[in-house]
């Protein structure tokens, strides 16, 4: 733990995502105490349960069922509790139906744990993001949003693929939405500093504008496809949620595609989305303002505007109902 204080993370909603994360944070060792709340208790008792099981084969974890209570003091609460997208459902559909559940989850978690850090997974994870951190009265640097953190390692993931280097080798960011409107960042993605049309030059092969297409739509695409394979994504997401708790409980400064709080950033104000963030223990350190081409920049303020229109319709229907 170098030399830190054993670290508590909750998880809020124990389904494929929460449980995978868990899992895999088990594994990974870096929580001593993990604990697992859901409305569904004897679910989260079932997980508890097994997850205790493999203990004897990972690092010594306390991992239990509890109650928002028990959020009190841990480092990280992750909220993954909520519908998933059904085939052929957008994660913006979902939105009225997670926004109520978080409007019961969020004041318990920040009641409980008034210093902590949230991050959510639950889709649609940008606007559900922006309501925790209303809703929680946190500061926004302890409000995050796993963001485009999946996408921009399914682009790095598929980059890898098609020019034959280690994934870890290859950077870029998909930034913006985590949903049908990002962005992928061609002006800086890079290979060993080189910039990926020079890659091939000085590999000699050519650069392929349509395959380079075809990539950024199966990254946007990825969950639609999982989904109708296996009715759900979360082994990848549950990977990524484990790096950007690393970050904070190991205080890493690492720079992650997250979502968090963008404030007048070439007219894009008061929402959240992704952008390369430096992660350390308080939560966001500080957004990279990065250079982006003119149709960059564009492709983000549209991803902005989804957003703010999606949370604009639900302050009217918050509004309505308070008429009515
Ligand atoms: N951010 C990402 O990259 C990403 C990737 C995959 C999935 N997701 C999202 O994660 C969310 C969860 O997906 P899943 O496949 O794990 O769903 P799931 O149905 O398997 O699990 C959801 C869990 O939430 C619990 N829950 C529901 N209402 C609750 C409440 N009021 N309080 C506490 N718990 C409650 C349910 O009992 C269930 O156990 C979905 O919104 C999905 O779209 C996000």
């Amino acid at each position: 733990m170098e030399g830190t204080r054993p670290a508590r993370v909750a998880i809020v909603g124990v389904g494929n995502v929460g449980s995978s994360f868990a899992y895999a944070l088990l594994l990974s060792g870096l929580a001593a105490e993990i604990v697992l709340i859901d409305a569904n208790e004897r679910r989260a008792e079932g997980e508890a349960m097994d997850l205790q099981h493999a203990v004897p084969f990972a690092k010594p974890t306390r991992v239990w069922a509890g109650s928002y209570a028990d959020c009190a003091g841990a480092a990280v609460t992750v909220i993954a509790a909520g519908a998933g997208q059904k085939p052929g459902e957008t994660r913006l559909d979902l939105v009225r139906k997670n926004a109520a559940i978080f409007s019961q989850i969020v004041p318990r978690v920040a009641e409980a744990n008034p210093t902590g850090i949230i991050l959510v997974a639950t889709n649609p994870v940008d606007v559900l993001t922006y309501e925790t951190w209303r809703q929680s009265g946190l500061s926004p640097e302890r409000v995050i949003g796993s963001g485009t953190i999946l996408d921009t390692a399914r682009f790095r993931a598929a980059l890898s693929d098609h020019f034959g280097v280690d994934p870890r080798s290859v950077h870029a960011f998909i930034v913006g939405e985590h949903g049908d409107s990002e962005v992928p960042v061609w002006s800086s993605a890079n290979i060993a500093g080189m910039r990926l049309p020079e890659f091939c030059s000085a590999n000699g092969i050519r650069y392929d504008r349509d395959a380079m297409e075809a990539i950024f739509v199966s990254v946007r695409d990825a969950a639609y496809e999982i989904i109708q394979r296996k009715g759900a994504t979360y082994y990848a997401v549950a990977a990524g949620l484990l790096r950007i708790v690393e970050a904070i409980v190991r205080d890493q400064r690492t720079v992650l595609s997250v979502s968090s709080l963008i404030r007048d950033y070439n007219g894009i104000d008061d929402v959240f989305l992704s952008l390369p963030t430096v992660i350390h223990r308080e939560g966001v350190d500080r957004v990279l303002r990065i250079d982006l081409s003119v149709a960059e920049f564009d492709g983000l303020r549209a991803s902005a505007r989804v957003l703010r229109e999606t949370i604009a319709s639900l302050r009217e229907e918050e509004a309505a109902e308070k008429l009515a």
